[in-house]
């Protein structure tokens, strides 16, 4: 008894996987019958009290691209076949989590449109709004039951002749690791899970066989954004981007004033980045890097460690546009977005090379200016070095840029005690950045002083 825990788990997995069998042979034996009447009638998600929100009841809707807002209740008990399910497409399974108040999540409808939108495929959403109320852990209580009806739903979808690897669950938060359960009962054969998000509160200390991991299915991503609270820290994918550095999302409030959408504005942008991605306004793509920190003062450029030559982009490429003969397992991506939607940003490495050393750190504020918005950063050319990095995000493309500003930044107490300008050139290009040739410089010297920022046209043609 050194582990009481994990003996309570282990004994939980045994019976779970007995029940499963069980639905199974069920399943097998009644897939005979067809006896299923077509639900006519749109149906909603369930609303659940926390008084009797405890006990889970699971709802599968299909939502038909022919009329995205009316769900089609499907029964496991009852024919699929009858309903508007296309066994020849793939099939996208969403999977939320805990629902605080008991209602419908309020990005479901975007998610499921935007979804339809990207893709010809079945899309259902797995309604567990029952049993994912009350408090947390009772909702953690519901998710091996719940795992286990999910597996029971896609073996019926088996059992029509839809192929494993067609299969794609979207997880949300406690979702994800659903998906994750899932995805071990087959034993890792399901084509993809995406989780948004996945819950760090309970597993971040789990095991592998209770949280989602690479070993869930052919392709396992996450998209985190909120890692330091309600979102888990560890990588569990294939790929795990980390929005933003995976922490604080640019455009959520900062203050608990805010209320609940203090609380959970983080948690939830990794749905909004999502569906943002699918409807395609410009590419999420992700670099490996080892921190944020760094991916920001621009020492990572490409994907070409450990990628070969694609870099990860978030939406529905095959394995995240990555290609590769065999995946690598857990490696952070990392990409930054604007505030509000289209959350998607370019981003472009800016150098300063100093004509002489300097002996103090030279801060440089760079501006980018596009017809309508500027976009800047800071980079800092290090004291005794010549070359000062950075990068730069910006929603316009880099093409569309008409000019920049440099304004040399001295400290606030070196301002009057050094007023040499700061001279060098100035060089871009837009990530990734795989070759030189694709450095654009400007050709003359440029002189800044701490006076007035140096404008100057940027003729970087749209190719
Ligand atoms: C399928 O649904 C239609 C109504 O839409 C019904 O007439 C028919 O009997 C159903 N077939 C089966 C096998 O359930
Ligand atoms: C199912 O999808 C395939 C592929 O898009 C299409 O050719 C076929 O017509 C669809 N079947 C039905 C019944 O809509
Ligand atoms: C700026 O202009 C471009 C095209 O001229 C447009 O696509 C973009 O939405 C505009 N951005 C803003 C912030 O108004």
């Amino acid at each position: 008894m050194k582990n009481p825990t994990g003996n309570v788990v282990a004994h939980l997995r045994r019976c779970a996987v007995l029940v499963f069998m069980v639905q199974l042979l069920f399943i097998v034996v009644g897939a005979g019958s067809e006896s299923i009447m077509r639900q006519q009638a749109c149906t909603d998600f369930q609303s659940a009290s926390f008084l009797r929100g405890t006990t889970l009841k699971v709802q599968f809707l299909l939502f038909p691209s022919s009329n995205p807002s009316c769900g089609q209740l499907l029964s496991i008990h009852e024919d699929i076949q009858n309903s508007s399910f296309n066994a020849s497409l793939g099939t996208k399974i969403i999977i939320h989590g805990f629902r605080a108040l008991g209602t419908k999540p309020s990005w479901m409808d975007g998610l499921i449109k935007a979804l339809l939108q990207a893709a010809q495929a079945n899309v259902i959403a797995v309604d567990w709004v029952h049993g994912a109320t009350a408090a947390y852990h009772t909702a953690v209580g519901n998710v091996m039951k719940l795992g286990l009806e999910i597996s029971s739903f896609i073996q019926k979808l088996l059992t029509m002749g839809v192929p494993q690897t067609s299969i794609h669950l979207i997880g949300v938060s406690l979702g994800a690791h659903v998906g994750g359960l899932v995805g071990h009962f087959y034993e890792g054969q399901l084509g993809r899970i995406t989780g948004l998000d996945p819950a760090g509160p309970k597993y971040t200390r789990a095991s592998r066989e209770e949280r989602l991991d690479p070993g869930d299915a052919l392709f396992v991503e996450a998209i985190h954004t909120d890692a330091d609270n309600f979102g888990i820290r560890i990588p569990v994918g294939h790929i795990d981007y980390y929005v933003n550095g995976g922490r604080d999302q640019p455009g959520c409030p900062r203050f608990i004033s805010s209320g609940y959408n203090y609380l959970i504005c983080d948690h939830m942008r990794a749905v909004h980045f999502y569906i943002s991605a699918l409807s395609d306004s410009c590419p999420m793509m992700a670099f490996p890097c080892s921190s944020y920190k760094n991916f920001l003062a621009g020492h990572c450029l490409d994907c070409f460690n450990p990628f070969l030559v694609s870099c990860p982009t978030i939406g529905l490429l095959d394995n995240g546009g990555v290609n590769m003969e065999k995946l690598p397992t857990e490696v952070k991506v990392y990409l930054a977005t604007a505030a509000s939607a289209p959350y998607c940003v370019y981003h472009s490495l800016v150098e300063f090379h100093l004509q002489k050393r300097r002996t103090l750190d030279t801060n440089i504020e760079i501006i980018f200016l596009s017809s309508n918005s500027s976009f800047s950063t800071s980079i800092i050319i290090p004291m005794h070095q010549t070359t000062g990095r950075g990068l730069l995000t910006h929603s316009d493309p880099l093409c569309q840029m008409e000019s920049l500003t440099l304004q040399y930044r001295p400290k606030s107490w070196m301002r009057n005690k050094d007023e040499a300008p700061v001279v060098g050139q100035f060089c871009t290009a837009l990530l990734p950045v795989d070759t030189s040739e694709k450095m654009f410089c400007l050709s003359q010297l440029l002189t800044l002083t701490q006076e007035n920022p140096l404008l100057h046209s940027l003729p970087i043609v749209c190719d």
